[in-house]
C-alpha cells in the first residue's frame, strides 16, 4: 500500500503553489464534463456573474453551501464583514434557484470566540425571502479534544426553503429499539414499530451515526482541510432532490457535492475560487469514474507530477 499523502495544503502554502502549473483552471475559467453532466468553475461565490455563467442558463432546485468560516479563513475581517460577505455569496445563490428550491448551509459556531458566526449568520438570514426549515446537528469526533470543556464535535447545518420543494425523508442504519407509542388500528393495539415505514430510524435534526473523514478512511482526500462526508452530502441531495436534478455548490473545495451528484444521478454545478481545489475535485470525479474508489487515502490527487513525498 502506498503512504504518499499531502500534507494540509492552507498550511502549505509553498505546495500549494507547486501544483498551480497542473491545474487546468484559472481565474474565472469552467470545466464542463466531457459526459455532459456536471460542471465546474474557478470563480468567485459572491460574484452573480460568475455563477450564472456557471448555471448556463439553469436552475437548481437544491444548493449545498459550506463556506470558509470567519476566523479561520478571514482573521482579519469583522464578524460584520463577513456576514455581509455571505448575504453577498447567499444572494448569488438564490439567483440560481428555482422557485420550489431547497438551500442548506454548513456554519460553524467557534466556542472560543463568542459561537460566532453562526448566531449572526442566522439572523442575517431572516431579511431574506427564505423559510427556516431546520437546524441539523452532526456528531463530527475527531480526536480526543480538551480535558477544560465539553469537547467541540458538532457540526451546524441550516436548511432553508423556498416555494414548495421536495423533501423525502431519509433513514440511517440504526434499527428502531425503542418501542411503545400505541395506538388503536382497525380495532387492534399496534406499536410504533409496526406503524412506522422503516425498520432502522430516522436521523431528525441529530445525525450521530455519519463519521467525520478522517485520514484512514478511503473518501478522504489528502490535501484537503474541510472536507465533509460523502454520506451527509449524500442524505442532503437524496432528501431535497430528484435524479437529473441540478445541484448548486459554490464551495467545493474536496469536491464532494460532485461526487455525491455523480453517485446519485444529479447535476452538479460546483466552484472554488482557489484552482488548486477544483483540479482536485475534477480529479476526485474522473477517478471515481475510472476506480470507484472515492478519494486518497494513501496518495494524492497530484501523485504523478509530485512523484516523491509531498514536498513543500
Ligand atoms: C469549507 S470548504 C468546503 C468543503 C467542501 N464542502 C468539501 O466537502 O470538501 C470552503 C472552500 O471554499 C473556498 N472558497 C473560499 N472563498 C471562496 C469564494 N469567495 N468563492 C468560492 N470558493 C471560495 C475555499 O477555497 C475552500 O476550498
Amino acid at each position: 500500500m502506498k503512504r504518499d499523502p499531502l500534507p494540509r495544503l492552507d498550511k502549505n502554502p509553498g505546495l500549494r503553489r507547486r501544483l498551480l502549473p497542473y491545474c487546468r483552471l484559472g481565474p474565472g475559467d469552467l470545466w464542463t464534463d466531457p459526459e455532459g453532466r456536471h460542471a465546474v468553475g474557478c470563480l468567485d461565490a459572491a460574484n452573480p456573474t460568475q455563477l450564472r455563467e456557471l448555471m448556463g442558463g439553469r436552475y437548481a432546485t437544491l444548493a449545498v453551501e459550506d463556506p470558509p468560516y470567519n476566523l479561520a479563513v478571514f482573521p482579519r475581517r469583522s464578524i460584520t464583514e463577513y456576514v455581509s460577505w455571505c448575504r453577498r455569496w447567499v444572494e448569488a445563490t438564490l439567483e440560481c434557484l428555482t422557485d420550489d428550491s431547497s438551500l442548506y448551509v454548513w456554519l460553524g459556531a467557534d466556542q472560543r470566540h463568542g459561537f460566532q458566526p453562526l448566531p449572526d449568520f442566522m439572523i442575517m438570514m431572516r431579511d431574506l425571502p427564505l423559510a427556516a426549515r431546520s437546524f441539523v446537528t452532526m456528531r463530527a469526533q475527531r480526536g480526543y479534544g480538551t480535558q477544560k470543556n465539553w469537547m467541540a464535535l458538532r457540526q451546524e447545518l441550516l436548511y432553508y426553503t423556498r416555494g414548495q420543494p421536495r423533501f423525502l425523508p431519509q433513514y440511517t442504519d440504526i434499527p428502531k429499539i425503542l418501542r411503545g407509542y400505541y395506538k388503536e388500528v382497525g380495532g387492534r393495539r399496534t406499536e410504533n414499530t409496526e406503524r412506522g415505514r422503516g425498520k432502522t430510524i430516522r436521523p431528525g435534526n441529530v445525525w450521530v451515526d455519519i463519521q467525520q473523514v478522517f485520514y484512514r478512511m478511503e473518501e478522504n482526500v489528502s490535501g484537503c482541510y474541510a472536507q465533509k462526508p460523502l454520506a451527509a452530502m449524500e442524505r442532503i441531495i437524496s432528501a431535497s432532490s430528484m435524479s437529473g436534478d441540478v445541484v448548486l455548490d459554490s464551495f467545493a473545495h474536496s469536491g464532494t457535492t460532485l461526487l455525491a451528484c455523480e453517485r446519485l444521478g444529479r447535476r452538479a454545478r460546483t466552484a472554488d475560487i482557489d484552482p488548486v481545489y477544483c483540479e482536485i475535485s475534477i480529479r476526485r470525479l474522473e477517478r471515481y469514474r475510472r476506480t470507484g474508489r472515492l478519494g486518497w487515502q494513501n496518495t494524492n490527487a497530484f501523485e504523478k507530477e509530485l512523484q516523491t513525498r509531498g514536498k513543500g
